[in-house]
C-alpha cells in the first residue's frame, strides 16, 4: 500500500481507534486519522463521508472505520460508489472481503469485539490480496449504472 491507511471513529469507537493506530504504527503502516479526536458525542456519517470522499479522490486506498457496531459507518461509507465497506467481527470475513470482494473499508464495532480480536481482524484485512478473475467480474457488477 503506497498511500496512508485512513482511519476514523465516532465517540463510541475512539478508544479502539487509538489502540489500532498504536498497533498500525508498530507495524510501520502510515495512518491518516480523520477523527474524531475527543470523547464528545458526534455523528458517525460525518467521519464515514470524509473517508469516503478521500477514497473517491484517491487520497487513500483503504480505511478502517470504528463506531459502536460498525454498522452505521458501513452504511454511510457505502453511499460512495468507490467504497466497498464491510463490517467484520472475525478475521475470516475480513480476509475474504479483501480476496473476493476487493473491500476497501473495514468497519469494526468497538462494542462488539475486544481490542485483541479487532487487531486480528485488521491484520487479516491488510494481509490479504484481491484475487481478481471471476471475483473482478462480480465486483464490477456491484455498482448500479
Ligand atoms: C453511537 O451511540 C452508535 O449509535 C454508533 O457508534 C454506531 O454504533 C452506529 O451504528
Amino acid at each position: 500500500m503506497t498511500k496512508p491507511l485512513g482511519i476514523a471513529a465516532d465517540h463510541a469507537g475512539l478508544d479502539l481507534k487509538r489502540a489500532l493506530v498504536t498497533e498500525l504504527e508498530k507495524r510501520g503502516i502510515a495512518v491518516r486519522d480523520f477523527g474524531t479526536t475527543t470523547s464528545d458525542s458526534c455523528d458517525y456519517p460525518d467521519f464515514a463521508h470524509a473517508v469516503g470522499r478521500a477514497i473517491e479522490t484517491d487520497e487513500i486506498e483503504r480505511a478502517i472505520l470504528v463506531c459502536g457496531t460498525g454498522v452505521g459507518m458501513s452504511i454511510s461509507a457505502n453511499r460512495h460508489a468507490a467504497v466497498r465497506a464491510v463490517v467484520c467481527s472475525e478475521p475470516l470475513s475480513a480476509r475474504m472481503a479483501r480476496q473476493h470482494n476487493d473491500a476497501n473499508a473495514l468497519c469494526i464495532g468497538a462494542r462488539v469485539v475486544g481490542t485483541g480480536t479487532a487487531i486480528d481482524i485488521v491484520d487479516a484485512f491488510l494481509g490479504a490480496t484481491f484475487e481478481g478473475g471471476r471475483h473482478a467480474t462480480r465486483v464490477a457488477k456491484i455498482n448500479l449504472a
